[in-house]
């Protein structure tokens, strides 16, 4: 592709002076690239990423699809499914003309702490790396560029813009850059994002290593690199290290300096040039360059019946079933006491870059009482969040309008309208389109609390503040001080105070920003903000306790849905436990002692631990299920969709008990000291007790006997994605330059669903090498939908990549002696078969 359009973009380059060149190499703004209209180049718009287009703001933008995330996602362990869901956001990102969409995250999940996890896939780098590959061909057919984000070895959220992550090169090519050498040579993703840690001593953003030596050396890939957003911490090294564009802008560290920088002769301006080509050969993929692309213009839109079927099936065939007594699914009549906070207020979505903002969410209880009707009760919980959360919509309503939400009106030091809007939630981030220099900015919310009593209201973002429920409060002045630009907006500080308000009572806040104005550069991001109004929390946990167990003694069975929130799960912050926050576990326990039959549905993107498990009938992990969550989960939980997700990540018995665990660095370093043991590899070999589940665990609403499993000669060809079965499985794509005519070994197993519904099993296969000191490892896996008293043969291949070792000393791939025991399974707790290779 490149030799074919290269002489022209050469050519291109070479009508620009150096200014011109640099100029295109910084953002423009916090998401799209600077047009230039001499050579014919558009203005490039790129938009968060990864599991729904959020857009050009970051927050408080269009209303857009919100999708499971990442971790539900993976869950289905299927490649076709994570091909229409690249296909979905590139239509979701074509609806906003947006050509770059900044994902999928593939880094892996190293320790559980890591706050980012919900967004990345998996622990494992072969199914990390083919579900990107899917992901990125769907949405790459599209003509819409994926970006393959965090490279490499940004795996927690600590420290994370100076963290130095020290990781040995074997584990950096066996483990952490295999994800993206597989979408690489599987999809060719168009662009890739630089992380904001170092390695090993270097910023990820002037890794020449990885940069050039790997990507553009050893892969042959031909895309672009971008800094993550602030990332890039020099102009030369950064640009000699095969970085190719800042981002956000429009200030950064090249501009000038990188001008100067060339002027001096510390930096060749061919290297200039090679970015320059390369961004011109991003913007002629997308359609950015000469020509302009048409956009389709008849999309679903994110509230259409299109998207909520997609959206509703997505979810709950990644929902994973890990305990199941018979109870699951229930059956239609059943009365059902539901229970817990999360069922009112289901959380859909992590928190920070990867948050969107949705047409609706669709609650547990909006979506069981939706199926079941008066056979639902439903029990608020006990409190899960430590700080104080914007005003949900439906809380709070507009007065202007009378819809849900708030009003938002933004004003100048002129007193200038610049912006007055309803607002669907009472958070957003205020953007000018121009820069403007001390300026007074006013922001006003009303809104009308429809629920009166005992109300915490106050404030969200950082700035002087006057909060005043007239006749109720009136906290002129208040300063809300902040603790850094990122965090400011991530994770923006708040002011409450509790007050009683009657029923309809108007609520009026006001920021005034002084002095000082918005700093170019902040202009698109702005400064998050938000009213916060809620029913004050209820600080009598026996109380709760009491009032859940009587509901749930009522009925049938009780669902207790629990889980984490965005305060665990999110950018910026890692985790400090895997345990539930407040009283959850105590309340799933009050509800097991009283409950006829009791599940739990957890609803949380990465593991949380279970000390009640065995109090329990059923547990279905839902993760962060999308817009149309609660519809989800009530199709998983009645099995009008089979939940047929399997594990992607180990569920450790508890904190600490797996073989990765610290995210906090030392003297600024994190150690990777457990090499490429990580998760169920780790476990395994010892490093940590044995798991509560396995990757790859999950019960799915079958049974299943599986026989005759054999190791089959492979005739050769590539590809092979399971027998009988349907997609979904890993077949031996040959690696070039690494394994060629290496591969040669496949296994067949014949499943045969012995349970009374159609359903469908994922056929694991793991080799544990007789090498020593190599742990077991995925090599490749099939899935086959069967009817109930039917089977299917399924074949596996050994995906050749995972016979490599990094020989260090020869700096050169080795490959392992194909000797030891290959397990077919279902996560290795569920070992269904061995076969010796003959070594
Ligand atoms: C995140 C990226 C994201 C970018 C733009 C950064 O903070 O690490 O994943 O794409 O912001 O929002």
């Amino acid at each position: 592709m490149t030799s074919a359009t290269a002489p022209d973009l050469d050519r291109l380059v070479a009508t620009l002076d150096l200014e011109a060149k640099v100029r295109l190499l910084t953002g423009a703004t916090m998401f799209t690239l600077s047009p230039e209209p001499r050579i014919g180049l558009a203005e490039l718009r790129l938009s968060d990423g990864p599991t729904g287009v959020r857009g050009l703001k970051f927050s408080g933008g269009r209303v857009v699809s919100l999708f499971p995330s990442a971790t539900v996602l993976a869950s289905a362990w299927d490649e076709g499914v994570m091909e229409e869901v690249g296909r979905l956001l590139a239509e979701e990102a074509m609806a906003q003309q947006v050509h770059v969409v900044l994902g999928p995250t593939i880094n892996l999940h190293r320790s559980l702490l890591g706050g980012r996890l919900f967004e990345a896939f998996s622990e494992d780098p072969l199914l990390s790396g083919r579900l990107a590959a899917a992901y990125v061909r769907g949405m790459q057919e599209q003509g819409v560029a994926a970006c393959l984000k965090h490279l490499v070895a940004n795996e927690s959220e600590t420290e994370r813009t100076t963290v130095d992550s020290v990781v040995d090169e074997a584990t950096l090519r066996e483990l952490y850059l295999l994800p993206f050498e597989i979408a690489v040579e599987e999809s060719h993703p168009w662009s890739i994002m630089a992380a904001y840690n170092d390695v090993n001593g270097v910023p990820a953003t002037e890794q020449a290593h990885v940069m050039q030596d790997v990507l553009r050396g050893e892969w042959s890939w031909d895309g672009l690199v971008m800094s993550d957003w602030s990332a890039t911490k020099s102009a030369a090294p950064a640009a000699a290290g095969g970085l190719d564009l800042v981002m956000p802008g429009p200030m950064g560290p090249w501009g000038q300096a990188l001008v100067d920088a060339v002027r001096s002769g510390e930096l060749a301006e061919g290297v200039v040039d090679e970015h320059v080509r390369r961004l011109l050969l991003l913007a002629e993929r997308v359609g950015a360059l000469g020509e302009p692309r048409s956009w389709p213009g008849d999309l679903p839109a994110p509230d259409s019946d299109e998207r909520r079927e997609q959206l509703t099936r997505l979810a709950a065939q990644g929902m994973t079933v890990l305990t199941n007594d018979g109870v699951l699914p229930l059956e239609r009549g059943t009365t059902v006491a539901l229970v817990g906070r999360h069922a009112l207020e289901t959380i859909d979505m992590g928190g920070g870059s990867a948050q969107v903002n949705p047409p609706y969410q669709v609650s547990v209880a909006e979506g069981l009482t939706a199926l079941l009707g008066d056979g639902v009760t439903v029990t608020d919980g006990v409190e899960v969040r430590a700080k104080p959360v914007p005003a949900r919509p439906g809380y709070v309503t507009d007065p202007e309008t009378g819809e849900p939400g708030v009003h938002l009106s933004l004003l100048g030091a002129d007193g200038r309208v610049l912006e007055d809007r309803h607002g669907v939630v009472a958070r957003t981030a205020v953007g000018l389109d121009d820069e403007v220099d001390d300026v007074i900015v006013r922001v006003r919310f009303r809104a009308r609390v429809q629920t009166g009593g005992r109300v915490e209201l106050g404030v969200l973002g950082v700035g002087d503040w006057r909060v005043e429920a007239p006749g109720h409060l009136a906290e002129p002045a208040l300063r809300v001080s902040g603790a850094g630009h990122a965090e400011e907006i991530l994770a923006p500080p708040a002011h409450t105070s509790q007050v009683e308000l009657p029923d309809g009572a108007v609520v009026e806040a006001t920021v005034t920003l002084l002095g000082g104005g918005v700093r170019p550069g902040e202009t698109e991001m702005g400064f998050a903000l938000g009213l916060l109004a809620r029913p004050a929390p209820r600080d009598d946990v026996q109380q709760v306790l009491a009032e859940a167990a009587e509901a749930a003694a009522a009925a049938d069975v009780a669902v207790v849905v629990v889980g984490l929130t965005e305060e665990e799960e999110t950018e910026a912050v890692d985790k400090a436990t895997l345990r539930l926050p407040g009283e959850q576990d105590a309340l799933v326990r009050a509800v097991a002692a009283a409950a006829r039959r009791t599940v739990v549905v957890v609803n949380a993107g990465t593991p949380v631990l279970m000390p009640w498990l065995d109090e329990v009938d059923a547990v279905l992990v839902a993760g962060l299920p999308g817009q149309e969550g609660g519809h989800a989960v009530a199709a998983a939980l009645l099995g009008e969709q089979e939940p047929a997700g399997r594990l992607v990540t180990t569920i450790p018995v508890a904190d600490g008990a797996a073989p990765a665990w610290s995210v906090t660095p030392v003297d600024g370093k994190l150690v990777y000291e457990e090499g490429t043991a990580i998760g169920y590899r780790g476990h395994d070999a010892g490093l940590a007790p044995p798991p509560a589940f396995w990757l790859g665990h999950g019960l799915g609403y079958s049974t299943w006997d599986w026989t005759g499993a054999r190791l089959v000669p492979e005739t050769g060809g590539a590809g092979d994605s399971g027998g009988t079965g349907d997609s979904g499985g890993t077949g031996g794509s040959g690696s070039p330059g690494s394994t060629a005519g290496t591969a040669g070994v496949s296994v067949e197993v014949t499943v045969h669903n012995t349970g009374s519904r159609s359903s469908r099993e994922v056929v694991q296969l793991y080799w544990r090498p007789a090498a020593s000191g190599q742990p077991v490892r995925l090599m490749g896996w099939a899935a086959a939908t069967v009817a109930a008293g039917e089977q299917a043969t399924v074949r596996v291949s050994l995906d050749p990549r995972l016979r490599r070792r990094w020989d260090v000393d020869q700096d050169r791939w080795d490959l392992l002696p194909l000797a030891g025991e290959l397990l077919l399974a279902r996560g290795l707790g569920d070992v269904r078969a061995r076969l010796e290779l003959p070594g």
